[in-house]
């Protein structure tokens, strides 16, 4: 009984890091606001940004004077929509923007369309 009990629990320990491991370092970005995706889903390392800056440097919210009082734990298309409203940009210009006006300025990061949507 021994080694197959041993043999079990190290594959429940190596397929729960996977999990746990995946969960903390990427995710898809995959919002159902922008309908059926066109691209290739962008996998995105959130503990690797996360460490290098604010997190309301990308989670803003913004009050009556535009000071931003950030939104962490709220997705971006609670406020940004697939068609742009009134003072506000279209979920896919928000992620652009805020995504690729970064990297460029860093010199750093994917500024092109198949480094971030990449074909499996
Ligand atoms: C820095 C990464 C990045 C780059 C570079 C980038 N995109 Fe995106 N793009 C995103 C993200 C993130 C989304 C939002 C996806 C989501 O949340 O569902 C998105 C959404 C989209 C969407 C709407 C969803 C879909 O798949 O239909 C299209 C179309 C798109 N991008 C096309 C492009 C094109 C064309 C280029 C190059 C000119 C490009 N993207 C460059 C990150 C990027
Ligand atoms: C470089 C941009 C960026 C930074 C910096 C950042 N985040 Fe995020 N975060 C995102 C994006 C993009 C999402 C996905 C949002 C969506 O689904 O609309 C996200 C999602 C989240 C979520 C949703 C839960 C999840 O994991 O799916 C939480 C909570 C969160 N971030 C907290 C934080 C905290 C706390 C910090 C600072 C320590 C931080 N973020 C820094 C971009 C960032
Ligand atoms: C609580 C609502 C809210 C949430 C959540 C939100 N935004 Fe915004 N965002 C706004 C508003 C309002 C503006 C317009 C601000 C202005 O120009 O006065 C804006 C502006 C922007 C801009 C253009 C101005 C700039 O900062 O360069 C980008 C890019 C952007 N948002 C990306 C994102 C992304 C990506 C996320 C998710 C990580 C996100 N936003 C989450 C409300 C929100
Ligand atoms: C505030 C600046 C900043 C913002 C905003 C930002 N990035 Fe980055 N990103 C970086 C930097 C810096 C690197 C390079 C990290 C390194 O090489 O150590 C990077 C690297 C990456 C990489 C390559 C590394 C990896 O994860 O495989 C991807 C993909 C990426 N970013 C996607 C995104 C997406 C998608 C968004 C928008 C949701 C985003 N980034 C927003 C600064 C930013």
């Amino acid at each position: 009984m021994r080694p197959l009990w041993f043999i079990l629990i190290a594959v429940f320990a190596v397929f729960c890091c996977q999990l746990a491991h995946s969960q903390d370092d990427k995710f898809p970005l995959n919002h159902k606001e922008l309908g059926k995706h066109q691209r290739a889903l962008v996998m995105f390392n959130h503990k690797l940004h996360s460490e290098k800056f604010d997190c309301t440097r990308c989670h803003h919210g913004f009050d009556k004077f535009k000071n931003n009082k950030g939104s962490e734990g709220q997705p971006c298309d609670s406020c940004h929509k697939a068609q742009a409203t009134p003072g506000v940009m279209s979920l896919k210009d928000a992620f652009h923007h805020e995504c690729i006006s970064c990297h460029k300025a860093m010199n750093k990061g994917p500024v092109m369309c198949g480094q971030c949507h990449v074909r499996k």
